[in-house]
Formats: C-alpha cells, sequence, structure tokens
C-alpha cells in the first residue's frame, strides 16, 4: 500500500528510542522528514545515526517544559504529521503519590501532547492535512495495579482528544491515540517483574517488537487513513479483553 506521505514532515517526540524511534523509523521509510526529540543530545544523534539517509533533524528538550516545547517547534516549525510521546510516569501504590508526581506526570503525559497539538493544528487545518498521533498506553483501557500516575494522565489526553479529534476533522486533520501493551522497549524491560507478569497473560505468547508499533503509527499517519479519527487503536497482541 503507498502511504501517501512521501514529503510530508514529521514532528516526533520522545524518538531517541523505543516507540517513538520506531514511529520515527517506519515514517522516514515512506520518505517523511522527520525531527526526533528528546532530552539527551547524544543518544538523539545516535538515534539520528540509525536513520541515516533519511531526511532527519535532531531537537534537544524536555517535552513537558515550555522550552522544550519551544526547542521542538524552533526544529519543526510546521509538521504535518505530530506524534506526542514522553516517558511514563513511575509506578508506586497511590497512597504515596504526592502533588508533585501528579503535576509531573500531568506536565508530560497529558499537556506536552495538548500544547503541541495547540500549537501545530491550525497549520495543518491551513494547508489541509495533518495527522496526530499520541502514544498512550494500554492502561487507558485495562488500569494497571501501580501505575495510577500512568493511566489517569492519558485518560485526561483520551477525553481531551476525544473532543478536539472531532473539531479537527472537517479540515482533514486526524488525531488519534496509539495505545501500547507489552512492545519490548527499554521502559518495558524497566517494569522488570511487572512487565514479565503482563506478558505472560498476551493471547500471542510473546512481547510486541517495536517496528509493530511504528507500522501502526505509519498507517494512521497515512493518506488512506483519513477517514479513520478520534480512535484508540491498542497495540498489544490481544491483551486487553475488551473487544468494543
Ligand atoms: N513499551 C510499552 O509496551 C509501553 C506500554 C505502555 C505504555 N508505554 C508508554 O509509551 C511511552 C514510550 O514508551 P517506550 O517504551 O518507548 O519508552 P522508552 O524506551 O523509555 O523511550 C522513551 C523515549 O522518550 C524520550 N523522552 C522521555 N521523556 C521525555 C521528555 N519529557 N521529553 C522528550 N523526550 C522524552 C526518551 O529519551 P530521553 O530520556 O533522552 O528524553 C526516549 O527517547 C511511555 O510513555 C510509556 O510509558 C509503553
Amino acid at each position: 500500500m503507498d502511504l501517501g506521505i512521501e514529503g510530508r514532515r514529521a514532528l516526533v517526540c520522545g524518538a531517541s528510542r523505543g516507540l517513538g524511534f520506531s514511529c520515527a523509523e517506519a515514517l522516514a521509510a515512506e520518505g517523511v522528514a522527520v525531527t526526533l526529540v528528546a532530552r539527551d543530545a547524544s543518544a538523539l544523534a545516535a538515534a539520528a545515526e540509525r536513520l541515516k539517509g533519511a531526511d532527519v533533524t535532531i531537537a534537544v528538550g524536555d517535552v513537558a517544559s515550555p522550552a522544550g516545547r519551544a526547542a521542538a517547534l524552533a526544529a519543526c516549525p510546521a509538521p504535518d504529521i505530530l506524534v506526542n510521546n514522553a516517558g511514563g510516569p513511575p509506578g508506586g501504590d497511590f497512597r504515596g503519590l504526592t502533588p508533585a508526581d501528579w503535576a509531573a506526570a500531568m506536565d508530560a503525559n497529558f499537556l506536552a501532547a495538548v500544547e503541541l497539538i495547540r500549537a501545530t493544528a491550525d497549520g495543518m487545518v491551513a494547508r489541509g492535512f495533518g495527522r496526530i498521533v499520541n502514544i498512550t498506553s494500554l492502561t487507558v483501557r485495562m488500569p494497571v495495579a501501580n501505575l495510577d500516575l500512568s493511566t489517569a494522565s492519558r485518560l485526561a489526553l483520551t477525553g481531551y482528544v476525544a473532543g478536539v479529534s472531532r473539531q479537527l476533522a472537517p479540515a482533514g486533520v486526524t488525531v488519534n491515540n496509539l495505545l501500547p501493551g507489552t512492545i519490548a522497549t527499554e521502559r518495558i524491560k524497566a517494569l522488570g517483574a511487572m512487565a514479565d507478569r503482563l506478558v505472560a497473560q498476551v493471547p500471542m505468547a510473546r512481547a510486541g517488537r517495536p517496528e509493530e508499533f511504528g507500522a501502526a503509527c505509519a498507517f494512521l499517519c497515512s493518506r488512506p487513513a483519513a477517514y479513520i479519527t478520534g480512535q484508540n487503536l491498542l497495540v498489544d497482541g490481544g491483551l486487553c479483553p475488551i473487544t468494543v
């Protein structure tokens, strides 16, 4: 299938490794010019090197902060495609979570996406094409014990997207969420026993591959996906039992 996005520009957040990198890699393979955003400059440079041959730029910045978002937008001021992503908040018993923990989770996993959508959506509307994909989590559909910061901040974003995606729909701008389950990245490996327990329950009997997640992202960013908006797509090997 021709995804029809060659020559488009993508701003991909949290893209020096893991799911963000896989999304950037899949988009670059379609001829999209990608700007990779992350906080660690050397990891970003290594990621860009892995995409050698593609049109790649990097922006060092923390998307949870206004300055980091400004750096991302300076490197890619008019993206046709925006992939929102940041590291997941730490796990922990709900009794120990402080207002500061909640503020950090909301900044990284809710406000960062809200602000980048606010900064880029009108340009997409004016150009008559736009694709926004937010990396959220399986926990939106299937809460996991001790991941309350993640579940709640991503559900806030899910609610925001439910409304905003419909406002942008008439202009040919789609907004969708991609929900990873157990995709074998550094983050999931760091969850240790918690991740092992989840993988053991996956009907496909394995963790997902980052490139399988990237492929789903590239499809949602494609021209043929023009009629899909406001959706929450699980990439979880069948782990979440809810079918609707
Ligand atoms: N892997 C899974 O199966 C799974 C399942 C459920 C949910 N998720 C969620 O999906 C997201 C991506 O997961 P992953 O497994 O790919 O994680 P990962 O391997 O830890 O990669 C995270 C990437 O985002 C960057 N990053 C983190 N915080 C950032 C920030 N504030 N600003 C800019 N860049 C930032 C990291 O680079 P720097 O650290 O250098 O900034 C890195 O490039 C996370 O929110 C995670 O919780 C993943």
